[in-house]
């Protein structure tokens, strides 16, 4: 069933694309310019209600948060605060009947997600799930639920579940901006058009795999690598950290670029790998400025950035583009070549690149 692949988790990389246009497909309405929501139960009156957000999840489903909140807040205005889900579950949440709690899970099944999702309802919050098994616990219990159409997911190291679920919370944000009347519809009717092409954009990283498998089998023997980014950047550096952690074993860290002088520079010796992500414009300068620092105390810096912005090619060793996109929208595009990263590094390591030790697909105990 791996179609000629030789892991899961290629084949889940390579099938972005498609799940991408499935997530989406029905919700986009090119000519009215609009993003529609035919199954929410949510009424419009009560998604106007709604001020204030907070998003829930475990791993990889919470990174996707830390992006759907960059993207909830820039579209919306509405403020939002994202949990890991152990966590919000003995915190005793700010939550009132104003909040609307999305709790995010690929497989539905994820313990600590289920009891985030019960507290929050206690507490008289409303809860949207945004998951990928519409049969599961998580889809039953909420209040409402954004199918993530990615198929299956085998390998349990996360990448076509963690796309669509970003897609999701692009489409969510895009549908609230719209119905709360917080952007211009202009700039609604760009972003959808933008959108709309993302699912393409990923085949063109995809063409890259070559050039990513090379430097995977170069950082293979590395101590430790560490991903640096700032905003949206970073949300994805985490990302990236996560999944070479878990199928490679090697020690990474994701750092705020900006926190570098604040500790973790001290960790940086010659020879030492970073990985920046440098996407959204306005920040081009202050990376540039990171990359800098980080260079001269002797790391070697591969850089992931736009194909818009070539200057880059000064300041890293090594580069890799991804097709430009609205900034919003670029953690699609970017998280893909650290996708291949980790497989590659897994791969030329020997491990058990679907099934690494320790681990479990679906966290279904405490
Ligand atoms: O099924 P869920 O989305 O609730 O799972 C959450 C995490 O256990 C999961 O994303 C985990 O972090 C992955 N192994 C990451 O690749």
């Amino acid at each position: 069933e791996k179609e000629g692949f030789q892991h899961y988790m290629l084949k889940e990389i390579y099938e972005q694309p498609r799940a991408l246009k499935s997530t989406m497909a029905g919700h986009l309405d090119e000519a009215a310019g609009k993003v529609t929501f035919p199954g929410l139960r949510l009424t419009a009156e009560e998604l106007k209600e709604i001020d204030k957000i907070f998003i829930v999840a475990c791993g990889t489903a919470y990174y996707a948060g830390l992006v759907g909140r960059y993207a909830i807040e820039r579209l919306t205005q509405i403020p939002v605060d994202v949990d890991v889900a152990s966590e919000f579950r003995y915190q005793r949440p700010l939550v009132t009947a104003k909040t609307l709690t999305i709790v995010v899970s690929q497989s539905g099944e994820t313990a600590d997600t289920l009891a985030a999702l019960r507290e929050a309802k206690r507490l008289g919050s409303k809860v949207l799930a945004i998951t990928n098994v519409v049969g599961s616990t998580i889809a039953r219990e909420a209040d409402d639920v954004i199918a993530t159409i990615a198929g299956p997911e085998i390998a349990v190291a996360s990448t076509k579940a963690y796309t669509a679920q970003l897609m999701a919370f692009y489409l969510f944000g895009l549908y609230l901006a719209q119905e709360k009347q917080t952007i211009d519809p202009q700039e609604h009717a760009t972003l959808i058009a933008a959108l709309k092409n993302v699912p393409e954009q990923v085949e063109k990283v995809l063409e890259n795999a070559d050039d990513l498998r090379t430097f995977a089998e170069g950082i293979k023997d590395e101590k430790s690598v560490f991903f640096i980014g700032r905003g949206i950047d970073f949300a994805v550096s985490l990302e990236g950290s996560l999944k070479l952690k878990e199928i490679s074993y090697i020690h990474s860290e994701a750092y705020a670029a900006g926190e570098l002088k604040h500790g973790t520079l001290a960790l940086i010796e010659e020879g030492t790998q970073v990985i920046a992500l440098s996407t959204q414009a306005e920040l081009h300068e202050k990376m540039i400025s990171n990359i800098t620092e980080v260079k001269a105390r002797g790391a070697k810096v591969l850089g992931i950035t736009p194909d818009s912005h070539i200057e880059l090619h000064r300041t890293v060793d090594e580069l890799c583009f991804i097709p430009t996109t609205a900034p919003l929208f670029t953690p699609i595009l970017s998280v893909v070549p650290l996708q291949l990263i980790a497989y590659y590094t897994s791969l030329a390591l020997g491990n058990d690149v679907d099934r690494p030790r320790n681990l479990a697909k679906s966290v279904t105990v405490e």
